[in-house]
């Protein structure tokens, strides 16, 4: 299989004076200029319907730039029906044709769409430039790129034959089409539920989130540029509840890749299992859910170090990664100086549009999200059991803005130490030295979800107890270092325990789950 050697998209620098931040601006303005009207993509309709959702940018809330249709239970059964039409040929089309579809859209991403994804992304998710680059370009790309070579590694394991017998496995799409429903943290992650199960030579349904309208857009620009199909990705926004009834209530359902809250992922699997008697095929059921993760610093851990980790780990695209630390466990006697050293970075963080590039930070994404952040924080004012050490200010006046906020708890079972905020505060527990061991058991046993974590310390027996001991705890885990910004291609992503099915998007594993092999015997 001569395909194109995957290679991980280089990050642009964006730094003054630089082509690609000229352009990243010119489509950040555009998208302010021009009212984007998103329609429902079904088939080779672009659909524009009467019941419609506003485009604020979180940082800017006051302002509107665009609408995007929502879809009744017509146009959701419509887009089932050609899903399933498109499916005839799709699922007959040479893979190669498929791959070079996918190729395409990668290099469409990496040059001419890059600007305005990211600046989509900007605008509607409030990500800096910097975070939107991994994610809307460097992320997507490299899901695109890695998942063609992932799928020929599949296609090439074959049973043995002997002379007389001819074995061969043949990996076919789903019988069915596949519902994807993506969140608004990743515009990276949108396009890979979708790009992933088509690439198998699926055909999907895809519900992005109501906050991430504007790139989801895009990459239904790119995918049609690229060649896909009509009818293969069908992009439709509509009321979950309603839109999950029709589909999982179909007789051709045939799986669901999805990433977003673990509530949600549960009740859809209750569903399934309520309709099972209604399918023709067993589905598939793929999901990456919530996490709460963690940083263990154990004493010999490098306190610099453990505050970047934090700062990074914790406060980067406002904490709303799935992967974003939120609870931290800090050995007594380093903690004075980490403290320190996360105080002084903290005071060099600046927060405010992301149009304003030397901001580090942005907003959260609406309102419901910041009245919960806030909430927590003034209770934690309040509490005897815990401390506000750093930020703790709010405000949404203008952006759902919220400082980096650092609590400080005297007790390992305080409320922010064990549930999921999805924002800019972390809880720190700081332990006795020679309870190091305790405090392992104790992650493992209040570690609800599995997601990402990380270990830091320079004694490496410490390193390894803690490997061992925190088994379970995590789909990621890291050692010496902050617990995101994991690299397709080079650390497959995905959680176990109530953090999802653990099939580690961009991966072997996460294709295999959209293929249905038929095994051949010939006999001479
Ligand atoms: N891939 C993203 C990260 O690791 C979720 O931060």
């Amino acid at each position: 299989f001569n395909v194109p050697v995957a290679v991980n998209e280089p990050i642009l620098s964006y730094a003054p004076g630089t082509h690609e931040r000229e352009e990243v601006l010119r489509a950040y303005q555009e998208f302010y200029a021009t009212q984007t009207a998103v329609p429902l993509y079904i088939g080779d309709e672009e659909i524009t319907t009467k019941d419609t959702g506003e485009i604020r940018p979180p940082h800017d809330h006051q302002n509107v730039v665009g609408t995007y249709s929502r879809a009744g239970k017509k146009e959701v059964k419509k887009a089932i029906k050609v899903a399933l039409e498109a499916r005839k040929e799709w699922s007959k089309l040479p893979w190669e044709q498929r791959a070079g579809i996918f190729l395409k859209a990668a290099e469409l991403i990496a040059g001419p769409y890059r600007a305005r994804i990211n600046a989509a992304t900007m605008v509607n998710q409030s990500k800096t430039v910097f975070q939107a680059e991994i994610d809307a370009a460097c992320e997507l790309i490299d899901f695109l790129r890695f998942n063609v070579e992932y799928m020929t590694e599949i296609y090439a394991e074959q049973p043995e034959s002997t002379s007389g017998a001819w074995n061969r496995l043949e990996y076919r799409p789903l019988e069915g089409f596949i519902y994807c429903i993506s969140p608004f943290n990743f515009t990276a992650i949108a396009g890979n539920l979708p790009a992933s199960a088509a690439l198998m030579g699926n055909v999907t349904v895809w519900k992005p989130s109501d906050h991430q309208m504007l790139s989801a857009n895009v990459i239904m620009e790119v995918f049609k540029e690229a060649g896909v199909p009509d009818g293969v990705i069908n992009m439709v926004n509509a009321d979950p509840v309603m839109m999950t009834k029709e589909v999982l209530g179909h007789e051709d359902f045939a799986g669901v890749h999805f990433t977003g809250s673990t509530t949600v992922f549960k009740g859809l699997w209750e569903q399934i299992g309520k309709n099972i008697h209604k399918y023709k095929t067993y589905p598939r059921i793929v999901g990456e859910t919530g996490g709460k993760d963690f940083i263990v610093a154990h004493k010999t851990a490098i306190p610099q170090q453990v505050a970047t980790a934090i700062t990074r780990g914790a406060f980067e695209f406002q904490g709303q990664k799935c992967s974003a630390a939120s609870r931290a466990y800090i050995s007594e006697s380093i903690w004075a100086d980490v403290k320190e050293a996360l105080g002084k970075d903290l005071e060099s963080i600046t927060m405010g549009s992301p149009g304003d590039m030397s901001n580090f930070m942005t907003a959260v994404i609406h309102e419901g999200s910041f009245d919960k952040l806030a909430k927590y924080i003034d209770a934690a004012k309040k509490s005897k059991k815990a401390e506000v050490i750093f930020g703790g200010g709010y405000d949404k006046s203008e952006g759902y803005f919220i400082e980096p906020t650092v609590i400080v708890t005297t007790d390992p079972n305080y409320e922010t130490m064990e549930t999921e905020l999805f924002g800019p505060v972390i809880t720190i527990y700081v332990y006795k030295d020679k309870n190091w061991e305790e405090t392992l058991k104790l992650v493992d046993e209040t570690s609800i979800y599995a997601l990402t974590g990380a270990v830091l310390s320079q004694d490496r027996y410490a390193l390894s107890q803690a490997t061992d001991a925190l088994q379970n705890c995590a789909g990621n885990f890291y050692l010496n270092d902050k617990p995101t910004g994991a690299v397709v291609g080079q650390q497959p992503f995905g959680g176990a325990r109530a953090s999802g099915t653990n099939d580690k998007a961009g991966s072997k594993l996460n294709l295999l789950r959209w293929v249905s092999p038929r095994m051949i015997k010939e006999t001479f």
